[in-house]
């Protein structure tokens, strides 16, 4: 039985700066879909998979997201004094009592690769998830425990990949695979941002990694790459030497909430999906379709 995986990583350093001014003085983690900061549906994803260690790779500006995973004792209050009790249960059910949060810094943003290999000494000798906010999918089982599944039945790395148009390949990492008759799809090269001409494939890993703790000692030694940062990428294309690694096509839906127009389109569909909000929001729209059509 392959070990088992208590640890998520959450590289949040990075500064956001397709979002300014939004994100001069909150990190970008902390934008809102709908009702929720796209660092908690990561959270939320990387519990339900699983994790009960959440480490949360930080830089400068990134209070708000150890304030917003803390105990607010004063608001708590407040909303029970209040009688609010829906709304002290959201607050309250944030992360679970039996998750621990643990924040280390990175102090200086050389890259992903760089921002995974501070959390070493928390993650200690075990598998874990590496999880991108920026990176938010709506899936009915959530990725990382799709992913978990893969890792179960075949004991190797995961990484979660989908189909992209190759003109776009210079923004992601790119894998050529290996399928087996299983339809398992064992990855033989990764590059990063390659330019189209370059690209082993059209298959992009997206923000979610399931890694063998041997990834840090790649890391360590793997210097500047693309964009003169320390990528996660190359550390994996040196462990593929002596680790099998899969791409794994999840099941979902991926908006990149680190373009503006995803992070619009994310908001729309969660806005459609919402309990409370979503029929009258599906009315809102329509009405609005019907008046763009209408005026034209
Ligand atoms: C990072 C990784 C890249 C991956 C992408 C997914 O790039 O380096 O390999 O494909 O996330 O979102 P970034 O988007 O941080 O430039």
């Amino acid at each position: 039985m392959p070990a088992p995986i208590t640890t998520a990583v959450f590289p949040v350093a990075g500064r956001g700066t397709r979002f300014l001014p939004a994100t001069k003085a909150s990190p970008k983690e902390m934008l809102p879909v709908v009702d929720k900061p796209l660092i908690q549906y990561a959270v939320e994803e990387a519990i339900r998979a699983g994790a009960t260690r959440l480490v949360f790779v930080t830089g400068s500006s990134k209070r708000a997201i150890e304030d917003h995973f803390d105990t607010d004792a004063g608001l708590e209050a407040a909303l029970a004094a209040a009688g609010k009790d829906e709304l002290l249960k959201i607050v309250r059910d944030i992360v679970p009592s039996s998750v621990t949060c643990i924040y280390i810094r990175q102090g200086e943003p050389l890259g992903l690769g760089h921002a995974v290999l501070c959390a070493r000494a928390v993650v200690g000798k075990e598998p874990f998830f590496v999880h991108l906010a920026d990176d938010l999918i709506d899936a009915d089982e959530p990725v990382l425990l799709q992913m978990r599944r893969q890792y179960e039945a075949h004991g190797c790395g995961v990484l979660g990949v989908e189909t992209i148009p190759v003109e776009h390949s210079a923004s992601y990492g790119i894998v050529a695979v290996e399928t087996t008759g299983e339809g398992h799809h064992l990855i033989r090269q990764i590059v990063e941002k390659p330019k189209p001409e370059n690209a082993p494939s059209n298959l992009a890993v997206v923000g979610r990694y399931l890694l063998p703790p041997e990834i840090f000692d790649r890391l360590e030694h793997t210097g500047r790459g693309a964009g003169g940062e320390i990528q996660l990428t190359d550390a994996i294309a040196d462990l593929l030497e002596s680790h099998p690694v899969a791409a794994y096509p999840f099941q979902g839906i991926r908006y990149d909430c680190g373009s503006k127009l995803g992070y619009l389109k994310a908001t729309v569909e969660l806005g459609l999906q919402h309990p409370s909000l979503g029929p009258e929001f599906a009315s809102y729209l329509r009405e609005l379709v019907g008046r763009g059509a209408s005026s034209s």
